[in-house]
């Protein structure tokens, strides 16, 4: 696992939307996994910036997501295929058809879980997939105890969660659905490339049982470890409780061969 400690979000951002703009440039069909939330907000803001400028032409870029939440209607501001066309197709120029999701309005949810497994492997596999972390450890959406071998599935969020969450939802957690579709451990594992991006204090803990702590599916991002291609970017206030944070400094300054990730 890659370590890299940033002074900021904003820093973050920057240095992972230049990782995925290399990338494009390398593959410009690339499969972008993308995470909602907060924290990578400046990743795509950066990444948006620099298709303005013409530092990268990702046209042929495809973007798929996360998880889902489930019955949250068509539309609803809130659903994650909402906030990731608003957030990263929009702004990266691409249209609705380079996109891909789990479908959370299903009838049939098991197998529309089912059926986006098969769509991403049929689109090749996810290039490099973002990731975000909750305060309880969570990838995605699977929450602690998850099995590390799980495949897209619904989950039930925790109520941590829900209250984490509740701020996008007018701060109402009767509003924050109960339930989500999720990519699982095992299908994130498949990614030839993750990159968690964590920030602020809140997500310190998680951080340091993530990098530091046992392989244990009670902190699900710890699966991280097991994966020959996994960079953690961490700003100072999220770095604040690793033990080995002035290594994770020293081996990124001392090793000249890292171009950006
Ligand atoms: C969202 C997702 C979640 C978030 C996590 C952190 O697609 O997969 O794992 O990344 O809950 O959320 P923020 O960034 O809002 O703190």
């Amino acid at each position: 696992m890659e370590v890299v400690i940033v002074p900021d979000a904003t820093a973050g951002g920057e240095l992972i939307a230049e990782a995925m703009a290399a990338l494009v440039r390398r593959k410009p069909d690339a499969l972008l996994g993308v995470a909602t939330g907060s924290t990578p907000l400046p990743i795509y803001e950066a990444l948006a910036a620099k298709v303005a400028a013409g530092a990268v032409d990702a046209s042929r870029a495809r973007i798929c997501q996360l998880d889902e939440y489930v019955g949250l209607p068509a539309g609803h501001p809130e659903s994650y295929r909402s906030v990731v066309l608003r957030e990263v197709v929009e702004p990266l120029g691409l249209n609705e058809s380079s996109f891909m999701g789990p479908d959370g309005s299903a009838e049939d949810v098991q197998a529309a879980c089912v059926a986006y497994d098969k769509a991403l492997a049929e689109a090749g596999g996810v290039d490099l997939q973002l990731l975000g972390i909750g305060t309880d450890g969570h990838i995605g959406f699977n929450e602690p105890c998850s099995s590390l071998a799980s495949r897209t599935r619904i989950k039930t969020l925790t109520e941590q969660t829900r209250v984490d969450n509740a701020r996008f939802f007018d701060g109402d957690i009767e509003q924050v659905p109960h339930h989500v579709i999720t990519q699982g451990i095992g299908t994130i594992l498949e990614a030839r490339h993750l990159v968690l991006l964590a920030t602020g204090e809140g997500k310190a803990d998680a951080v340091a049982a993530t990098v530091e702590g046992p392989v244990a599916s009670v902190v699900p991002a710890s699966a991280l470890q097991l994966h020959p291609h996994a960079t953690v970017v961490v700003d100072e206030a999220a770095a604040s409780k690793l033990k080995l944070a002035d290594y994770f400094r020293h081996t990124y300054a001392n090793k000249p061969e890292w171009q950006g990730l």
